[in-house]
């Protein structure tokens, strides 16, 4: 029995020499190793050995099979290499695999270019929370407690069982003309930017969720001549060209008087066409001069000062410029769509 396996151990020894590919290799494992092959034939052979050489038979006998398997391995390993499929000898020669690189996504890099917009003509960012009290959400806005948008239907509001106050998610950006008033003297001038939420049915044009970007200046002498111009100013800055705009007599609670602000209609410039509901106009935001009262529940002296705030739906401004059809896009998470900005 010992000299079996020593004759099989130098036969596939010398076999080994003819291991050049994958075929070779498989012939190799199919004679030595395989369930039908030799090395098992002999551990077949050694159930026989009588009990005394089963100690040393047996040792032999494993170490046989290390020594084949061992061959087996590196021959594998060899081939393997060669052949490319180990990283090590890869064809650095060969282009690489292309990776999608992560961009921005259009509201943030909307808001990044209305943000500068405004900073360079003095603005400065301010950030409000959107989990707000009802007290900055509508009451300090002028917005008495009978006023519609209160109403649950609109407006989420969040369990306050056990709080001092009422709490919700701010319905409009307008919550943080208070909070930057209330903790800053004028001259201000900011832009607050931000999430809103409103229970709407989801549709193209509405979400439950949007976002806004309001602006407040209040200083002594602001006239609406500077309220006009501030708008101007941005519709020719953001649309690129300069678009007419108008403002229409509207109504706000926090502002008097108050205005929609109307641009042109960029796709017809005017003439009337389906995106503009054939009016020529499209509309992009509220408007309007601080309500004196507003600026007494502040605590600021309207005698004294005046100032204009305007706020806008970002989604609704880029769905006008880019001609957007479904409000639904933004967050639909499509790269189809997000790669066109
Ligand atoms: N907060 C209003 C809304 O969400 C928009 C608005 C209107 C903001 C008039 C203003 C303003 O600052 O002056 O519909």
């Amino acid at each position: 029995m010992l000299d079996k396996i020593e004759s099989l151990k130098s036969e596939a020894s010398s076999e080994s020499g003819i291991i050049k590919d994958g075929k070779s290799l498989e012939d190799f494992r199919l004679k030595y190793l395989s369930r039908n092959g030799l090395l098992n034939s002999l551990f077949e052979e050694f159930k026989e050995v009588s009990r005394e050489s089963k100690g040393v038979v047996g040792k032999n006998l494993n170490e046989l099979k290390v020594y084949l398997h061992k061959i087996y391995d590196e021959k594998k390993q060899t081939i393997e290499t060669l052949s490319g499929k180990n990283s090590e000898t890869e064809d650095i020669s060969m282009p690489g695999l292309k990776y999608n690189k992560g961009t921005k996504h259009l509201i943030n890099s909307a808001l990044d270019e209305i943000l500068d917009i405004f900073g360079r003509i003095g603005f400065r960012i301010y950030e409000s929370d959107e989990i707000e009290d009802e007290y900055h959400n509508f009451d300090a806005l002028n917005t008495p407690d009978y006023h519609p948008s209160r109403d649950m239907q609109d407006t989420f509001y969040i369990d306050s069982k056990g709080k001092d106050k009422k709490y919700l998610l701010r319905s409009h950006t307008s919550t943080g003309q208070i909070r930057v008033m209330e903790n800053n003297t004028p001259p201000i001038r900011v832009i607050v930017p931000g999430k809103c939420y409103r229970n709407e049915a989801i549709s193209a044009r509405s979400l439950a969720f949007f976002h806004q970007f309001e602006v407040l200046y209040v200083d002594k002498n602001v006239t609406f001549r500077e309220l006009k111009g501030t708008l101007n100013y941005f519709a020719k800055e953001f649309f690129g060209e300069q678009l007419k705009t108008r403002l229409r007599p509207s109504f706000f609670p926090f502002t008097e008087p108050s205005a929609e602000f109307d641009v042109e209609c960029f796709l017809c410039k005017g003439q009337g066409c389906r995106v503009c509901k054939y009016t020529g106009w499209l509309e992009i935001g509220g408007a309007g001069m601080v309500d004196p009262n507003v600026f007494e529940i502040i605590g600021y002296d309207p005698e004294v000062y005046s100032g204009y705030a305007f706020g806008m739906g970002l989604e609704r401004t880029l769905m006008i410029k880019y001609g957007i059809p479904d409000i639904r896009l933004f967050y639909e998470n499509d790269v189809r769509f997000l790669k066109q900005f």
